[in-house]
């Protein structure tokens, strides 16, 4: 009898594993589909990307235009953009009223929260552990181990902001650079 009643279900299962087989293509089938463009944003267009700079975005996803973004931004004023690999990046105003030539990457080097600008107190302040770094991001309260990461920032021809790897020393500390 346990012979009989297992027979019809033999079928049955190749048949679910096959249909399991063909849902779990289907879906990563879709996931890749959906992840391309995503990747393929990330992807330099070509072999001479020079070091696989991004132009600065703003929230929306769209490209920040130096003249506007100065109209509508205070000196000393920090920024955030999206960076390298998209990555949340300060656009920092020099009190001259420019851009600097560097960009800070706003991830703590604690445990990852986004540090917010503090303007009254003139420095990155992390909400999640109370680490402190200084208006170039250099640490100067822990828990964070290591200061922001910094990229390079260049107004381009067209006006906007480039961001490529800061791979150099860190200006800040005199130490190789500890992303890189
Ligand atoms: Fe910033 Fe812990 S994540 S202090």
């Amino acid at each position: 009898m346990a012979q009989l009643s297992g027979t019809p279900d033999v079928p049955d299962l190749g048949r679910r594993q096959f249909m399991n087989l063909l849902t779990f293509g289907a879906v990563t089938g879709t996931a890749l589909g959906a992840l391309y463009p995503i990747v393929k944003y990330f992807i330099p267009p070509s072999s001479g990307g020079a070091g696989g700079g991004v132009t600065a975005k703003d929230a929306l996803g769209n490209d920040i235009v130096v003249k506007d973004f100065l109209a509508s931004h205070k000196t000393g004023e920090r920024v955030l953009a999206q960076g390298l690999k998209g990555d949340p990046t300060y656009i920092v105003i020099e009190n001259s009223g420019e851009i600097a030539d560097y960009g800070l990457n706003a991830i703590c080097t604690h445990l990852g929260c986004v540090v917010p600008w503090n303007a009254s107190e003139n420095k990155f302040i992390c909400p999640c552990h109370g680490s402190q770094y200084n208006s170039q991001g250099k640490v100067v309260r822990g828990p964070a181990p290591l200061s922001l990461a910094l990229a390079h920032a260049s107004v381009t021809e067209n006006d906007k902001i480039s961001f490529t790897p800061w791979t150099e020393t860190d200006f800040r500390t005199g130490d190789d650079p500890w992303w890189a």
